[in-house]
């Protein structure tokens, strides 16, 4: 016999859930026992006015299955409505999914200040607000299922989306902060990095393609990460899309010792290149003790001996 994983009794936000990844989300979950908070602002893709529509559309396809579901209108910067809508209609809130998103596309030449504007105030301060307000609940309850939405545009960079880069690798670092703090009270917090069909990527890819990458196929890992038997993964990154999926991590090369003495010159750095670059032996840092270990371990040995600085290939010494 097989057994579904269940959210009864559980409150979950999603915000933007109006379409795409946020609507598969809410539409699973309204059909798994949860209580749904289904956010959508309900303006352009590029963050421009404003619906009900949207978020309308999910709360009534989600109750006509049978499931309970309540829309919210708010935009994510003000995240703490978001919350409110959660514990006057369901008195709780377990599960965080922060989607909403907006794109705003232009070489780094020509951005405004509006255009970086609107990207970081949508995707970090929103997810900041939506978390924010959550919090409490969380502490208080002893649980709490954070989702935050990044991006390879973020983790790896992409022509014509700096503002929206910067945004999306801001949530690496909010959801491994948020994992560490939260950990004590079994709050669990993930980022994924996702790749689907929606009306932000109709536009840039083909219709044979965008029929590979259906958002449904993004809700089995999220489900998984949000749901109570998830009592080891946080502060994770992963990628997800099309069927597909896999964690990500850092990688530290070997590094180099150029003491902070006399020998210290700018030339010891170059001399010593190589090995700053050596990735035959990786490390995979999970925090910065793990950095100060390593700097401890390097304060223990010798200075560089002064013939380090002027090893060089070409012959030419630079100190
Ligand atoms: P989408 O445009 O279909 O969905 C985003 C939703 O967020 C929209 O319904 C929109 O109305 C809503 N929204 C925008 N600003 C809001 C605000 N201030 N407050 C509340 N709701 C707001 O796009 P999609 O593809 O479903 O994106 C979901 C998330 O996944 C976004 O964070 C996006 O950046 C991210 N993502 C998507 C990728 C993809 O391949 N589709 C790739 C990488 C990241």
């Amino acid at each position: 016999s097989s057994k579904e994983l269940r959210y009864d009794g559980q409150t979950v936000v999603v915000t933007g859930a109006g379409g795409g990844l946020g609507k598969a989300y809410s539409l699973f979950f309204g059909s798994r026992g949860a209580n749904v908070v289904v956010n959508d602002l309900g303006g352009s893709f590029k963050g421009e006015g404003q619906s009900g529509k949207a978020a309308d559309a999910v709360v009534d396809e989600i109750k006509k299955a049978g499931g309970k579901a309540v829309a919210n209108y708010d935009s994510v910067e003000n995240g703490d409505k978001i919350i409110e809508t959660a514990i006057k209609a369901f008195g709780s809130v377990h599960i965080l999914i922060n989607n909403a998103g907006i794109l705003r596309d232009i070489s780094f030449k020509n951005m405004t200040d509006q255009d970086w504007d609107l990207i970081t105030k949508v995707h970090i301060t929103g997810s900041y607000k939506c978390a924010r307000a959550a919090w409490p609940h969380f502490r208080k309850q002893k649980y709490g299922r954070v989702i935050n939405t990044a991006s390879a545009a973020g983790l790896f960079g992409s022509f014509g989306q700096c503002n929206y880069s910067a945004a999306k690798l801001a949530m690496v670092g909010f959801t491994e902060t948020l994992a560490k703090e939260g950990l004590k009270y079994n709050i669990m917090a993930n980022v994924i990095a996702p790749i689907a069909a929606s009306r932000m990527t109709e536009t840039v890819m083909p219709p044979d393609v965008l029929e590979n990458l259906k958002p449904d196929w993004v809700v089995p890992l999220v489900a998984v990460l949000v749901h109570s038997s998830n009592s080891e993964e946080t502060g994770a990154i992963f990628e997800v899309g099309g069927g597909h999926m896999a964690k990500l991590r850092w990688e530290r090369a070997k590094g180099a010792l150029c003491k902070a003495d006399s020998t210290y010159t700018p030339g010891s750095i170059l001399a010593k290149w190589d090995q700053v670059n050596d990735f035959s032996q990786p490390e995979h840092p999970t925090g910065v003790a793990n950095f100060m270990e390593l700097l401890e371990a390097a304060q223990k040995e010798p200075s560089n001996p002064k013939g380090d600085a002027v090893d060089m290939k070409d012959k030419v010494v630079l100190i």
